[in-house]
């Protein structure tokens, strides 16, 4: 369910699609007419890479103090210790922009675990304050995360206010009750643990997807409260039956109604009704239910995703308080046991593909206009839906398959039929039940208790609850075993009795056994293929971990097969619906055949940028039935290989193709239509034509010509505009070309790249699965010199900042106490003083620095410091951590560090935990990439402001290349400051 806000803003982000759609919403309706916010509040969160162990902070000694039992929380809302607290300095933490994942950023590591990627992972604390007007107490507010990897605790306002256990379902919470107004700061702390798996493949580390505040009025649609999906009658009408779910968190019974419009694409209302009031006490929630009746609709279908708004607006004393829109679409699903999938009562085979979330340069934290350039890609590919195997995908990737027609098969992550996991799939169904392209739900993945008794009631569990929720879908689990008993019978223990369409995972060699073992139960290839290439490779080279790509290697288990096997099984059966393919993109970990230095997978029709290898063109020629496909492989660069034989594929849906070397004919050849056609060609430098024949006809011409050395680069962005509100991105083509402006297939110069304008460069990728660059360039984190050998006295301190001789270069401490890091409170006394004094020597090299930071992990209950006799500064809160800037004050050689403390109530004084943290100049980042096989990219994001956005890149010995891209003025995107 998106706001009027939270739409526009994501339109506004898909621009250049979205262009015309946009512009319908944004004159629908203005801004003022919803109460509601939704503020984005990906912008400005600190981020520290590490747990903050609970002995470093003021508070710490409680935890000794109390026993060692006792957790951050501290045992009193509000009043969390540690990294969770209100007060915790996060000041040398680095800034970042959410989405986030710092496993993309760390270096690859034999050690890390492979199925990551051989990325480390660990913890990490994420922090961002934010302040409240006023004039919202009252209101309901609720913070949203929509991901993190993997595990987390959510701290507000120093209370444990949520943790989650699952990556992939977002984490809803009503702090109204915490949130402080006015001057009063609110603080989010969030601590990740990405140290678990919870899959087998790359599931990254950080709050990945998008993180919302929504206010809105205390009676109020809670959130995916509304569903509205299109039902079509017995008599051919369509309806809308809307259920909206209302929450009180006011003071008084509130009796809301709710008014519904359904608006068409140009903002014309074609439907609308009103609800009967509903009564809710103060913190309840109730149920207001419509029907609407719509007229002769525009169907939504994979070719034209025609969507409709939904506008919700809740009517409290007549008043509009809240406004929500909900997308929809009008169409019909059917799964047939006899006929496979109808789409508005047309046959559709399912050309499926199986993918997991992780993209070149970015990890999962996947910006939303580069999720929706990998689905174009799918598309162009001819696939017509997608699986988000094994979890559930973003609410933006269901938008984006809503508005470019992919239908999608909704996976949940976890096969757990007990309460906690339950929820979780509730919370799945509820979200993604208003989505037109959303046909189907997958219940699980490949597991061990799919073939008895437990797993089928366990599916039995899950199928109830998505039918609670959603009754006009199927569900279905991803099944790689046990549909069949020892004698080829459907095997009354297994999961596939209790789902409504059989899912196969591979067992191609059983489909026919499976199809006649349930012969009233519709069929779907859930998982096949599994064939796996490098880009730009034609020899499969154990020693260099590359696999040819021919489709014709792939893995022995479950009768794995080629892209060309596995769909003629599934083209060629027509009770089975389609096929998912393993799978559209390469990911990270599963690096199958190989390890180290593998660190991705080779199963991708296209690699991790989306570059496309054969098995993309042979998708194409497989799918795409409306146009003539025509492709060839290998390239034609094979110095060296003059007279000898190379393999020669052309992927092609026409009837015959006859193929050329420099002007003479080899030969022409009928193309069989699932395994196409090769041929050995006796290599001679020079230009390779084919030439695709239908009925006799010439349809289609594809050439690849031998080229010479790169002399020069090319860039090509993806677009040649970005919308300027911080977040649209788009990736951009790097090739190498040659003295005739032709691409170098072979090309693996290191490319720089510089970026001026209103962008900035947010990773680099080559789709190379054994490339160890950095995909991600970030200034150097600041140094750190511990400051040790504290001594200390208990003498009289003026609380002020004069100068004491204690405090001076010279004076001797060597008679005073040394401060040892366990001795606690040193101060036993209340209105007590002490000094402390440390000695510090830098170099000239720790000089150069920009700042020179102090950093005290506590000094209790107040603080005069001083640096070499001179003061820097105070502190007055016995909680805080202060930091200083001494730059100024410090130099080469020997220092004198010295704090004058006052003990005020209890035990106090100074903490020996103290740092210099040299912070350096900010530098521009020099951003390089290696060509992979001739190509590379480049991720670019706008920033705030509207301009012109120039990408320049460089290489040794070749003619340097621009790309300017205009990031164009928007509304700013609602957000928090
Ligand atoms: C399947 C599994 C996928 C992936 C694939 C690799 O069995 O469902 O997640 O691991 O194998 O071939």
């Amino acid at each position: 369910m998106m706001n009027y806000f939270e739409m526009i803003n994501r339109l506004l982000a898909c621009s250049f699609v979205l262009a015309a759609c946009a512009a319908l919403f944004v004159t629908q309706f203005a801004a003022a007419e919803s109460p509601r916010e939704q503020l984005s509040l990906d912008a400005n969160w600190k981020f520290h890479l590490g747990d903050i162990p609970l002995d470093s902070f003021a508070g710490g000694e409680g935890v000794r103090l109390y026993g060692a039992n006792l957790t951050d929380s501290g045992g009193k809302a509000g009043h969390v210790w540690g990294a969770a607290a209100r007060g915790f300095n996060d000041r040398n933490w680095r800034e970042v922009n959410l989405p986030h994942d710092w496993a993309v950023e760390q270096a690859f590591d034999p050690k890390a675990e492979k199925q990551e990627g051989y990325r480390p992972r660990g913890i990490g604390w994420y922090r961002r304050t934010f302040k409240l007007d006023s004039a919202d107490r009252g209101k309901n507010i609720e913070l949203q995360f929509d991901g993190v990897a993997t595990r987390c605790t959510v701290y507000f306002n120093g209370t444990e206010v949520a943790h989650n256990f699952c990556g992939y379902t977002s984490i809803y919470i009503d702090v109204t009750p915490m949130a402080r107004y006015g001057n009063d700061i609110n603080t989010i702390a969030v601590q990740v643990d990405a140290g678990a798996m919870e899959g087998w493949w790359y599931e990254g580390a950080g709050i990945y997807r998008h993180t919302w505040l929504v206010k809105r009025s205390p009676v109020h649609v809670v959130t995916d409260g509304v569903y509205a999906n299109p039902v079509k009658n017995a008599d051919g009408t369509w309806t809308i039956p809307v259920e909206v779910t209302l929450g009180n968190t006011g003071r008084d019974v509130a009796s809301p109604a709710v008014e519904v419009g359904v608006f068409d694409s140009t903002g014309r209302k074609i439907a609308g009704g009103k609800s009967t009031a509903v009564n809710i006490v103060p913190m309840d929630q109730g149920v207001a239910t419509l029907s609407i009746p719509v007229k002769s609709p525009q169907l939504w279908s994979v070719d034209q995703p025609n969507l409709y708004e939904v506008r919700t607006t809740v009517l409290s004393d007549n008043q509009p308080v809240d406004v929500v829109s909900t997308l929809c679409g009008f169409r019909t699903i059917r799964f047939d046991a006899q006929n496979g999938f109808f789409l508005n009562d047309q046959p559709l085979k399912l050309q499926g593909t199986c993918n997991h979330q992780d993209h070149a340069g970015v990890g999962v934290a996947v910006p939303d206009s580069i999720q929706e350039f990998r689905i174009r890609k799918l598309k162009e590919m001819g696939a017509n839906a997608y699986r988000t195997s094994h979890n559930p995908p973003s609410r933006e990737l269901l938008e984006i398959c809503d508005r470019l027609g992919m239908l999608v098969m909704d996976e949940t992550r976890h096969f757990n039929a007990s309460p906690e996991y339950l929820k979780q799939l509730e919370w799945l169904v509820r979200r993604d039940r208003n989505h037109p392209s959303v046909m189907l739900w997958s219940l699980f993945n490949e597991e061990a208790l799919e073939t008895n008794e437990e797993g089928m009631e366990m599916t039995r569990t899950l199928n109830a609850v998505v039918k609670r929720f959603d009754t006009t879908r199927p569900t279905t689990g991803a099944q790689n075993k046990g549909q069949l008993d020892g004698d080829g019978k459907a095997n009354p223990k297994n999961a596939a009795l209790t789902m409504d369409v059989v899912g196969i995972n591979y067992q191609a060699y059983d489909y026919d056994k499976i199809l006649a073992a349930y012969p009233d139960k519709p069929v779907v290839s859930t998982e096949d293929t599994s064939q796996v290439m490098t880009r730009g490779e034609y020899f499969t080279d154990y020693s260099q971990n590359t696999v040819a790509a021919y489709d014709d290697v792939y893995p022995g288990w479950d009768k794995c097969s080629s892209a060309r096997n596995s769909w003629e099984a599934i083209a060629k059966r027509p009770r089975i619906a389609g096929g998912f393919f393993w799978t559209g993109f390469d990911y990270r970990g599963e690096p199958t055949p190989y390890g180290w230095p593998s660190a991705s997978s080779f199963f991708g029709a296209m690699d991790l940028c989306g570059f496309p290898k054969t098995g993309f063109y042979v998708r194409q020629a497989l799918w795409i039935k409306d146009k003539p496909v025509l492709t060839l492989v290998p390239h034609w660069n094979w110095p060296g290989k003059e007279g000898q034989p190379i393999k020669v594929m052309a992927l092609c849906n026409a009837d015959r193709v006859a193929l050329s070397l420099n002007g003479k004919l080899i030969e022409e050849k009928p193309v069989d239509p699932f395994q196409m056609v090769t041929w050995q060609v006796t290599y001679a430098p020079g230009r390779l034509e084919a030439v695709a024949k239908k009925d006799g006809r010439e349809v289609a011409r594809y050439a690849v010509e031998t080229t010479g050395e790169p002399v020069a680069l090319r860039l090509t962005p993806d677009r040649k505009t970005l919308t300027g509100d911080g977040s649209d991105a788009l990736p951009v083509t790097v090739e190498a070309l040659d003295a005739q402006g032709r691409a170098v297939p072979l090309a693996q110069n290191i490319v720089n790249f510089a970026l001026e304008g209103a962008g900035k460069i947010i990773g680099v990728g080559n789709g190379n699965p054994n490339c160890h660059d950095p995909e991600v360039f970030l200034p150097p984190a600041p140094r750190s010199i511990a400051v040790n050998g504290w001594r200390w006295k208990l003498t009289n301190v003026p609380n002020d900042r004069s100068a004491l001789p204690e405090y001076g270069k010279d004076f001797d401490d060597s008679a005073w106490k040394e401060l040892r890091p366990t001795d606690g409170n040193t101060i036993k006394t209340e209105q007590t003083t002490a000094i402390y004094r440390a000695h510090l020597t830098l170099t000239e090299e720790d000089l150069k620095n920009a700042e020179l930071r102090l950093r005290f992990a506590g000094c209790d209950d107040e603080g005069w410091f001083f640096v070499n006799n001179q003061f820097v500064g105070e502190s007055h809160d016995w909680s805080s951590q202060p930091v200083f800037n001494a730059k100024q004050f410090l130099h080469i050689g020997d220092n004198v560090i010295a704090v004058g403390v006052k003990n005020s109530g209890g035990q106090g004084g100074l903490k020996p935990e103290v740092n210099l943290d040299l912070v350096g100049e900010p530098t521009t980042l020099q951003w390089s990439r290696s060509l992979f096989n001739g190509l590379a990219q480049i991720i670019v994001q706008s920033t705030k402001d509207a301009g012109e956005i120039k990408l320049t890149a460089t290489a040794d010995g070749l003619t340097p290349a621009t790309a300017v891209v205009q990031a164009q003025p928007c509304a700013p995107r609602p957000a928090v400051p």
